[in-house]
């Protein structure tokens, strides 16, 4: 399974550019990083070569084909993120023809999923920690939408999106997601385990007792 951040934070991509597959960024996570979107964008590119989605804010075909084609002149590796919507359904369709592309976000349902894998969405992103805070299971919609696209072999690949601890990284994978999206924090809790820690501690004491022969 491929593993993207999910921030618009250049320090916080830097630290992880060996270990990521892309990136995935939306307003909120642009508000977050506080610089011009364009020029941030720019910079995730220069460090990113696997795919990096910018969301359109348009609400219309026209002005997100608009939006997409000027966010998809900054890199070779914009993927253009589209809300699920009519319009944003429309845009996919015209931004598969421009060569464009989408990755369909803020989906909920599995037949939301179909819907953006007809229209030929590159990619399709479901947000399973808003659907769990909402009293519902994200992952068991993961498990529809990855059934569907096998039996009628989308091409379309699941960002396993909105992911809020490792447990939902281990559901992904077990699911055979393509990809999950990691917020910073839960990318660092992927390399914690309390015996790790211990383990390291005990062999670094016990160290101490071996006589010293060499240079360390
Ligand atoms: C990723 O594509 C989404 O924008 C993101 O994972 C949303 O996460 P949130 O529900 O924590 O805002």
């Amino acid at each position: 399974m491929e593993i993207y951040l999910d921030t618009a934070k250049v320090e916080e991509i830097r630290e992880f550019a060996w270990l990521i597959d892309g990136v995935t960024t939306n307003p909120t996570l642009v508000a977050q990083a506080g610089r011009p979107f364009h020029e941030a964008l720019r910079e995730i590119c220069q460090i990113v070569h696997g795919p990096v989605s910018a969301e359109v804010v348009a609400q219309d075909e026209e002005g997100m084909v608009r939006e997409a084609q000027e966010l998809a002149r900054i890199a070779d590796n914009i993927v253009i993120k589209i809300p699920l919507t009519q319009e944003g359904l429309k845009a996919v369709k015209r931004l598969k023809a421009l060569g464009i592309r989408t990755n369909v976000t803020l989906v909920f349902s599995a037949p939301q999923a179909l819907l953006a894998a007809k229209c030929g969405a590159d990619y399709v992103s479901p947000f399973v920690g808003r659907i769990d805070d909402h009293g519902g299971d994200g992952m068991s919609v993961v498990a529809e939408i990855l059934q569907i696209f096998r039996n009628y072999e989308f091409p379309t690949r699941v960002i396993v999106a909105s992911v809020r601890h490792p447990g939902h990284v281990v559901a992904a994978a077990t699911l055979g997601a393509h990809i999950a999206t990691v917020p910073y924090s839960v990318l660092k809790r992927l390399f914690q385990h309390p015996l790790t820690d211990q383990g390291i501690a005990r062999f670094l004491a016990d160290w101490e007792k071996v006589p010293r022969s060499g240079t360390y």
